[in-house]
């Protein structure tokens, strides 16, 4: 079951980012700051009492974009419950809550940084529609360099012809 995640939830959240992203940099003390920020909003997933994966979701204005952008900050799942699914439910949970609010934001796609040596992670991203908009998206604490990825709400018509018959 996903639920929207409450205070008393942000210490197990910082926990687990702790774990699944110790090669980046300290997430035990970064993410509690950014659970409090105005626009963040996170969700768990719980079975029977047990929390398992969360993910962090952040809207704000991008100045550079001039628009309102919804980032999904972090996702992760503990390490006992991966490659079970619960994943990609809170991805697209995320996307679903995005694609609710889009229109009246004018937000066109969730966008997110994920690190270069992190191929599972850009291959699963890219599995559910994700693609890289910026390949050199400053650094992460650790070093890594940061890529950004971006998934179109709207359903793309790239392969359509140009001027298809109305
Ligand atoms: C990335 C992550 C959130 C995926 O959640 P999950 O519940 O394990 O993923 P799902 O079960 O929904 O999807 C599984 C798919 O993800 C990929 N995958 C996940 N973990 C993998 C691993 N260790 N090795 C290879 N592929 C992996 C595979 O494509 C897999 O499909 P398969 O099992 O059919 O091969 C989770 O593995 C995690 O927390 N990783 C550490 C933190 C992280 O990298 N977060 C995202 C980048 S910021």
């Amino acid at each position: 079951m996903i639920r929207r995640a409450t205070q008393a939830d942000h210490p197990w959240i910082a926990q687990l980012a702790t774990e699944v992203y110790r090669d980046l940099g300290d997430y035990g003390q970064v993410m509690p700051q950014w659970l409090v920020q105005p626009g963040v909003l996170a969700w768990l997933d719980e079975d029977a009492g047990q929390r398992r994966g969360f993910a962090v979701l952040g809207f704000y204005v991008d100045r550079q974009l001039a628009r309102t952008v919804a980032d999904l900050l972090a996702i992760g799942v503990g390490p006992r419950h991966q490659r079970g699914g619960i994943g990609t439910q809170l991805l697209e949970h995320v996307i679903s809550v995005v694609a609710a609010v889009a229109p009246a934001h004018g937000i066109v796609d969730v966008r997110l940084t994920v690190a270069d040596t992190n191929l599972v992670g850009q291959r699963w991203y890219a599995k559910s529609g994700f693609h890289v908009v910026d390949g050199d998206h400053g650094h992460y604490a650790n070093g890594q360099r940061a890529i950004r990825m971006a998934r179109p709400l709207a359903p793309t018509t790239a392969s359509a012809p140009e001027h298809a018959p109305a």
